[in-house]
């Protein structure tokens, strides 16, 4: 008799336990990050912002620039952006982590697939700049770059 009542704690544990570890993974799973909004990169090209790349103008001298990374390039891979302007980007990567560096600029972050990744620069001063991968993402790492002019 004393056997079956334990047997039925032990069993309660149990059931206790799975739910708890159940309802944590739940929650882990729907509470994404804020500021990492998901994007399938199976159907980026039919994501917004996604299926519309480039520079996009959204108020005064404020644009949104929208950007697809993949091994070994970016789409598109030459922005002009007029002097001044604040850009918000808005990319992701359809395959690999990549990273997103603009040389001289603080615009260094990364492209992770499923995420679009955002951050936002004001562009002070005309030039050219590059833009690099400067996170390893295989042979053709090397050759991952864009230019953007600033004029
Ligand atoms: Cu893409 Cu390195």
């Amino acid at each position: 008799k004393l056997e079956k009542v334990w047997l039925a704690i032990g069993f309660i544990t149990l059931v206790a336990f799975l739910t708890t570890v159940g309802i944590q993974a739940f929650a882990s799973g729907q509470g994404a990050p804020s500021g990492l909004t998901k994007v399938d990169p199976e159907n980026v090209e039919e994501t917004p912002p996604f299926d519309d790349p480039g520079l996009h103008q959204i108020g005064e001298n404020e644009y949104e620039l929208v950007m697809i990374l993949q091994s070994y390039g970016f789409t598109p891979n030459e922005v002009t952006i007029p002097e001044g302007a604040t850009v918000h980007f808005k990319i992701t990567s359809k395959d690999v982590v990549h990273g997103f560096e603009i040389a001289g600029t603080t615009v260094n972050m990364m492209a992770t697939p499923g995420h679009v990744n955002e951050t936002t620069y004001t562009f002070d001063e005309a030039g050219s700049f590059l833009i690099l991968c400067n996170e390893y993402c295989g042979t053709g790492h090397h050759l991952m770059s864009a230019e953007l002019e600033v004029e």
